[in-house]
């Protein structure tokens, strides 16, 4: 089966500068997809070339087995697409405007537009032009997924959000999952997208740093511990074992930063007496900061 997503040496020019420099990507058909990285890093240009609005100077992007460039009209009409700057038309109501594009597109059913506005609690009957900016991204969530298409493109979709918004947006996108769907989306943040992306992918600069699992990300993930011990911890040896990061102390309570397995440290750690184990859930935006300070040091 072809991927969803299939990029080769994706590369894009403003001019001198250099806004993708050689992306390769394959997501597969029932994936959701984070794609993450820091303002000016490329995600828009890439999801811009990906929804058949902007050219590639150099490689290839093929969106559901159909070539970007060549094949954008039929690629188009298979895609969900929500833009980072969506507005639609201050004058219509969600309402007029969403029936307005059902009726372009077809394949809508009125109901599944009414249950997603109620979940997302939107208003529907509120004109578009004095609705608040996250209220305004809801109406722009629901035309790209309205249609149920194969795969949808989101860029920022939780900019402006709050969080029980925002955890019910994910369900939606979950939802599109679990009916074979393939999700592609960007954000600034891993915490927003963690709960819901299978894979992300983080670029910088115009080059993607890391593809990888969120399970695998988070196996990686520097996770911290407090040890304590009946004596003073031996924090020379704790210090000595694979994957420590980071040891201090106060009073008998070891603090640890560990990457990776914490049954090393433990079995090291064990004859020392050990009173009580605290462990905190590894914070993935610790790794996800590590990747940037890894690439800024390499540059
Ligand atoms: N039309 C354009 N003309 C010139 N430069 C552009 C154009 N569009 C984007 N760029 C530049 O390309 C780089 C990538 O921009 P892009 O908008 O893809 O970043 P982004 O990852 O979406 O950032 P943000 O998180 O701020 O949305 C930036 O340096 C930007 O200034
Ligand atoms: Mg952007």
């Amino acid at each position: 089966m072809h991927p969803v997503v299939e990029t080769q040496g994706l590369t894009k020019r403003f001019g001198p500068h250099l806004a993708l420099d050689g992306i390769d990507l394959s997501i597969a058909a029932g994936e959701i997809f984070g794609y993450l990285g820091p303002n000016g890093a490329g995600k828009t240009t890439t999801i811009r070339i990906l929804a058949g609005l902007l050219q590639p100077s150099a490689g290839r992007a093929a969106v559901l087995g159909l070539d970007v460039v060549r094949q954008r009209d039929l690629m188009q009409a298979r895609l969900g697409y929500l833009p980072g700057n969506f507005v639609g038309y201050d004058d219509l109501s969600g309402e007029q405007y969403l029936r307005y594009l059902a009726n372009l597109r077809g394949g809508v059913e009125w109901h599944v537009v009414v249950t997603m506005a109620k979940r997302l609690d939107l208003d529907l009957g509120r004109r578009i032009g004095v609705l608040s900016h996250g209220n305004r991204q809801k109406v722009g969530i629901v035309q790209a997924l309205m249609h149920h298409p194969e795969l949808v493109i989101l860029d920022e979709p939780t900019t402006g959000l709050d969080p029980i918004i925002q955890r019910e947006f994910l369900g939606l996108l979950a939802d599109v999952r679990d009916a074979g769907g393939t999700v592609f989306l960007s954000s600034h943040i891993l915490s927003e997208v963690e709960a819901v992306a299978d894979r992300v992918g983080i670029i910088r600069d115009g080059r993607l740093v890391v593809v990888e699992s969120v399970e695998r990300l988070k196996h990686r993930a520097v996770r911290r511990m407090d040890l304590t011990f009946v004596g003073a911890p031996p924090l020379e040896v704790l210090s000595s074992v694979a994957g420590v990061r980071e040891v201090t102390s106060s009073g008998s309570t070891a603090h640890l930063a560990v990457e990776g397995s914490t049954a090393k440290l433990l079995a090291v750690a064990a004859p020392h007496g050990i009173e009580q184990i605290v462990t905190h859930e590894p914070d993935l935006e610790e790794i996800f900061l590590a990747y940037y300070e890894r690439t800024d040091r390499l540059a």
